[in-house]
């Protein structure tokens, strides 16, 4: 039913089944593995240089031969605020002394949106699937990328979101759900208008849009992709679960953290980047909660809470590192990637034939 369906052979795979883009925790032997065992490796590009992300194209290209995904983030530039920055800096001076750390640095931007130069790596480096997130490039990038062949994918978080996706040409729509990890793909504020959850989102929006769909979030196991599929979706987007793999770049103090889990322990905060994103609770979470006004835009808080969690892991505490998670946390498994996607297909197709009566 969901093997070699028309998703599936779009995207270039055995099963369309997708092991998520997570910028900084997926990696080339991530998304090769993933590939290699029948779905679509990915690999979160956002905050990488042109220069990486040839590299890492290349690293995934010298282990596999088959479809991988390249993703990026589209938003706007942050218009400069030096009040903002300054009110953020002094917020977090007494957790940079907590983990030892002299001064918060000046604020700057991390890291730029998809622009051209990433444009320029994906034509030479072809990745047969590109996806975005918080929205979509211009038409000229987008027609430069299908005129390789890149199949493009996109997030939505609403209905209107996906309406708009389908009218920008996309090939299929990701209806990320509010049980999500990681940042909300929210690209039409206010940002409260994005907040459904992946059983209610998924058939409104099959029932909107004309090009097949991608269910996201809090999916874990074959039960649920079986639901996703039950609720229209030719395909699922899986990340959390593969945060415990040994592929991924999860810090071991984040590994504990997902490996103790639990199913309310997830909150949404912007704290750490300037836009919502979920993750496990910890005390930065609580300690930024209601200071959404001190925060300057995205990216910015990354260039100021970045340290801090590379000094919070590096200390072996969870305190002040985005433990980023869905609802659905409490349910990833330690293997690695290609046993893990073995797993989901076996027990997609056991739950898939018990309906089946
Ligand atoms: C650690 C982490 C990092 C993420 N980074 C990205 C990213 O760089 N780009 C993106 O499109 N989605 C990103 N996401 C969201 C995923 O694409 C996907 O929507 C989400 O993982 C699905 O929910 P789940 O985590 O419950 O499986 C991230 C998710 C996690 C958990």
């Amino acid at each position: 039913m969901w093997e070699n369906n028309g998703l599936a052979k779009r995207l270039g795979t055995q099963y369309p089944l997708i092991q998520a883009p997570m910028a900084g925790s997926t990696t080339p032997e991530l998304a090769a593995a993933s590939t290699n065992a029948g779905g679509l490796g990915s690999l979160g590009a956002a905050t990488m240089t042109p220069e990486q992300l040839r590299l890492d194209c290349q690293a995934v290209r010298a282990r596999t031969n088959g479809s991988y995904n390249i993703n990026f983030f589209v938003h706007e530039e942050p218009p400069l605020d030096p009040a903002k920055d300054q009110a953020m800096r002094q917020l977090l001076a007494p957790m940079y002394e907590a983990v030892g750390l002299e001064s918060v640095p000046e604020a700057r931007v991390p890291f730029p949106s998809f622009g051209d130069a990433h444009l320029q790596v994906l034509l030479s480096e072809r990745p047969s699937v590109v996806s975005f997130h918080f929205g979509l490039p211009d038409d000229e990038a987008l027609q430069a990328l299908r005129s390789y062949g890149a199949v493009l994918l996109c997030s939505a978080t609403n209905v209107a979101e996906a309406k708009v996706l389908e009218a920008r040409g996309i090939d299929a729509v990701i209806a990320q759900g509010f049980e999500a990890g990681g940042h909300r793909g929210t690209f039409a504020e206010p940002y409260e208008r994005g907040q459904v959850g992946t059983m209610a989102l998924v058939p409104q929006i099959v029932d909107a849009i004309n090009v097949p769909v991608i269910a996201a979030g809090g999916i874990a196991d074959g039960r649920g992709i079986a639901a996703a599929l039950a609720l229209g979706a030719q395909g699922v987007q899986i990340g959390t679960a593969f945060l415990r793999c040994p592929e991924s770049a999860t810090h071991a103090v984040y590994r504990d953290a997902l490996a103790n889990a639990s199913d309310d322990g997830t909150r949404v905060t912007s704290g750490f980047s300037g836009r919502p994103a979920r993750g496990i609770e910890n005390r930065f979470i609580r300690e930024m909660q209601g200071r959404e006004d001190q925060f300057p835009a995205f990216p910015i808080p990354n260039s100021l809470t970045g340290p801090l969690r590379a000094a919070s892991a590096k200390h072996g505490t969870p305190d002040y590192i985005s433990l980023w998670s869905g609802q659905a946390g409490a349910m990833s498994r330690e293997m690695p990637a290609a046993d893990l996607i073995a797993t989901l297909i076996r027990e997609t197709d056991a739950v898939l034939k018990r309906l089946a009566g």
